[in-house]
C-alpha cells in the first residue's frame, strides 16, 4: 500500500513538472495556459502592422480585401494596400502587396469598382477592369491627392493610371479617402470625399475627369474629430421605401463620443445624384464600443446577392500601435450586414453578422438552457476554454435589473452586462488582462440602450481577444478589444438571483477560419 502511494506521489511529481512551457501556475494555485493573441475567424495580416479596410469589392465569386499595410514593421509607416481574397468572408487567401508607394506619395484609404462599361477605358482581356481609387500622401508636401490603378486580371496584378492625380488637392491638409458608387439614375460615377470636417461629392462620366457637386456636413453630425473614410449607399428599409446611407469616421481625441478616440457615424436621407440631405441631425453611431474604425461597404455585391456588407478596423487609434502583439498587429471585424428599419418616423440602421458565420459554428459540444445547472456559471467547458464562440440568449428586460455577465479565469476577467437604472449597456475590460499599455484602455465602455419590447435578444461574439456585442438583432453594436494573459476557462452571470430573467438560446464554439 505504502509503496502504491509513492508511485502515486512520483507520478504526480512528473505530471507537475510535464508544465508545456505555455502553462503557468501563478498565485492561484491552478495551472494557466498564456493566452496566444490570433483571432479565429477575424481577418489578420499574416504579419506587421494593419489599418482601414480599403477597396472591398466583390467580382466573380470572390470578395476582395484591401488593406492599409506597412510590411515593414509593426506600428503605422509608409502605407501600401495588403490585398486579400475570400468566397465567404471567413477563409482569406493573402494575395501579398497590391499598391506600393510611388512618386506621388503613400497609398492611404480608398475603393475599388469594377468598371462594367469600360468606362475608363482600362479594359484589355476579357475581365471587367477593377478599379481602385485612393489618396496617394504627398511624403514631403503633406498633401493629399486621388489617384487610380487598374487591373485586368482581378486583382492580381496592378498597373497606376499615368495621368494621376485625378483630383488634386485645393490647399487642404485632410482631403482623402475617396469611396466611389456607380450612380444607376444619373450614369455618373460619384465620389465621396472626406475633407477635414465636411464630405465633399464629385461626380465623373469616366473615373478621370472629376466636378465638385456639394458639401456635406459642416453644419450637421458630431465633430469631434477631423472626418475620415466616407461611403455612400442606398438601402430599402422594411416598408420598401429606398433611402440613401452616408456613413463618416472620425479621429476623435479621448473625450470624443460615444467612447473615447475613433469612431464612425452614420446619417440616413436622400441622394438625387449631387447632393446628400440627411433626414434628422440626430447623431447615430455605427458602433457604441471602442475598437471599429474606418468601416465601409463592399461594392458589387448587389450583382451578386443584394446584401450591404460592412466591415471596419478592430481598433482605436487611442491605443493601436501600444497594443500587445505577437509578429502583427490589428484585425478586422466580423463582416456585418447592413438592414435599413423604420422606426415611427425616422430610420436606423441593424448590423448584424453576416449568415456566413452559422457555416463556422460547431454543434459538437453546444451548450444550452437545459444543459446549465447552477444559475448560470459555466466552468472549464471546451466552448469556453477555446476562446472563440457565440453566445445568444434572451433576456426579460422587465424583470431584470443588473445583468453581469463575466467570462474571464483566476486573475482576470471581462465583464459586459446591463444597468436597468440608467438604461445602459457596458463592457468592462479593466482587468481583462494586458491593460497598462494605455490609461484609457481601463475606461468603462457604454451604450445607452432603453429596450422597446420585453424581451431581447442579445447576441455575443467573442474571439480570442475581442468581443462583439449585438444588442436586439444589431440595433446596437458594441466591438472591443481584450488582452488575456493567460487562457479564460469561466462563463458565468455574475448575480444568480439575476439568471432566472436570462434564457440561453445557445453557446457554440466557432471554428478557426484563419489558420496561421
Ligand atoms: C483612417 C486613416 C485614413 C487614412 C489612413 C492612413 O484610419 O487616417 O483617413 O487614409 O488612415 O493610413
Amino acid at each position: 500500500m505504502r509503496l502504491f502511494c509513492l508511485i502515486q506521489l512520483v507520478l504526480l511529481m512528473f505530471l507537475f513538472s510535464c508544465k508545456s512551457d505555455d502553462e503557468v501556475e501563478p498565485s492561484t494555485g491552478s495551472v494557466m495556459v498564456h493566452h496566444k493573441l490570433r483571432p479565429f475567424y477575424h481577418y489578420t495580416p499574416e504579419a506587421n502592422w494593419m489599418n482601414d479596410p480599403n477597396g472591398m469589392v466583390w467580382y466573380d465569386g470572390e470578395y476582395h480585401l484591401f488593406y492599409q499595410y506597412f510590411p515593414n514593421g509593426l506600428t503605422w509607416g509608409p502605407m501600401h494596400w495588403g490585398h486579400a481574397v475570400s468566397n465567404d468572408l471567413f477563409h482569406w487567401k493573402d494575395k501579398g502587396i497590391a499598391l506600393y508607394p510611388d512618386e506621388q506619395g503613400y497609398i492611404f484609404s480608398g475603393s475599388a469598382v469594377i468598371d462594367v462599361n469600360n468606362t475608363a477605358g482600362f479594359k484589355n482581356g476579357t475581365e471587367s477592369p477593377m478599379v481602385a481609387i485612393y489618396t496617394n500622401h504627398g511624403t514631403s508636401s503633406g498633401l493629399q491627392v486621388q489617384s487610380l490603378a487598374y487591373s485586368n486580371d482581378k486583382g492580381e496584378s496592378w498597373t497606376k493610371y499615368a495621368n494621376n492625380p485625378i483630383l488634386s488637392n485645393p490647399g487642404i491638409a485632410d482631403f482623402r479617402d475617396p469611396k466611389v458608387i456607380w450612380h444607376e439614375e444619373s450614369q455618373m460615377w460619384i465620389m465621396v470625399l472626406a475633407v477635414f470636417d465636411h464630405i465633399e461629392i464629385y461626380s465623373s462620366p469616366n473615373l478621370k475627369d472629376w466636378t465638385k457637386e456639394s458639401e456635406f456636413g459642416k453644419a450637421v453630425g458630431y465633430h469631434g474629430g477631423v472626418w475620415e473614410c466616407p461611403d455612400l449607399f442606398p438601402l430599402t428599409d422594411n416598408q420598401g421605401i429606398e433611402k440613401w446611407v452616408m456613413i463618416v469616421s472620425l479621429g476623435g481625441n479621448e473625450s470624443s463620443e460615444p467612447n473615447g478616440g475613433s469612431a464612425t457615424q452614420y446619417f440616413i436621407g436622400d441622394f438625387d445624384g449631387k447632393s446628400f440631405s440627411p433626414e434628422s441631425s440626430d447623431i447615430k453611431w455605427v458602433d457604441y464600443g471602442i475598437d471599429n474604425y474606418a468601416g465601409v461597404t463592399w461594392s458589387n455585391i448587389s450583382e451578386n446577392d443584394g446584401r450591404r456588407i460592412f466591415l471596419g478596423w478592430m481598433s482605436n487609434w487611442i491605443y493601436a500601435d501600444a497594443v500587445p502583439e505577437s509578429g502583427w498587429r490589428s484585425g478586422m471585424t466580423v463582416p456585418r450586414e447592413v438592414k435599413l428599419e423604420r422606426k415611427e418616423d425616422k430610420h436606423v440602421l441593424y448590423f448584424t453578422p453576416v449568415e456566413e458565420l452559422d457555416n463556422l459554428l460547431d454543434n459538437t459540444n453546444e451548450i444550452s438552457q437545459n444543459t446549465i445547472s447552477n444559475g448560470f456559471s459555466i466552468d472549464n467547458h471546451p466552448v469556453i476554454t477555446g476562446g472563440s464562440y457565440l453566445a445568444e440568449m434572451e433576456i426579460d428586460v422587465t424583470k431584470i435589473e443588473n445583468l453581469t455577465i463575466s467570462f474571464g479565469n483566476e486573475v482576470e476577467w471581462m465583464k459586459v452586462g446591463y444597468n436597468k437604472s440608467d438604461s445602459q449597456f457596458f463592457i468592462d475590460r479593466s482587468n481583462s488582462g494586458y491593460v497598462d499599455f494605455n490609461n484609457y484602455f481601463r475606461n468603462i465602455i457604454k451604450c445607452n440602450y432603453s429596450p422597446s419590447s420585453t424581451t431581447l435578444l442579445l447576441s455575443i461574439l467573442v474571439d480570442q481577444n475581442s468581443i462583439e456585442v449585438f444588442i436586439n438583432h444589431g440595433e446596437k453594436v458594441m466591438s472591443a478589444l481584450f488582452f488575456p494573459k493567460y487562457d479564460y476557462k469561466y462563463f458565468r452571470v455574475e448575480n444568480s438571483s439575476q439568471s432566472e430573467f436570462l434564457h440561453l438560446l445557445n453557446l457554440k464554439a466557432i471554428q478557426k477560419s484563419v489558420i496561421r
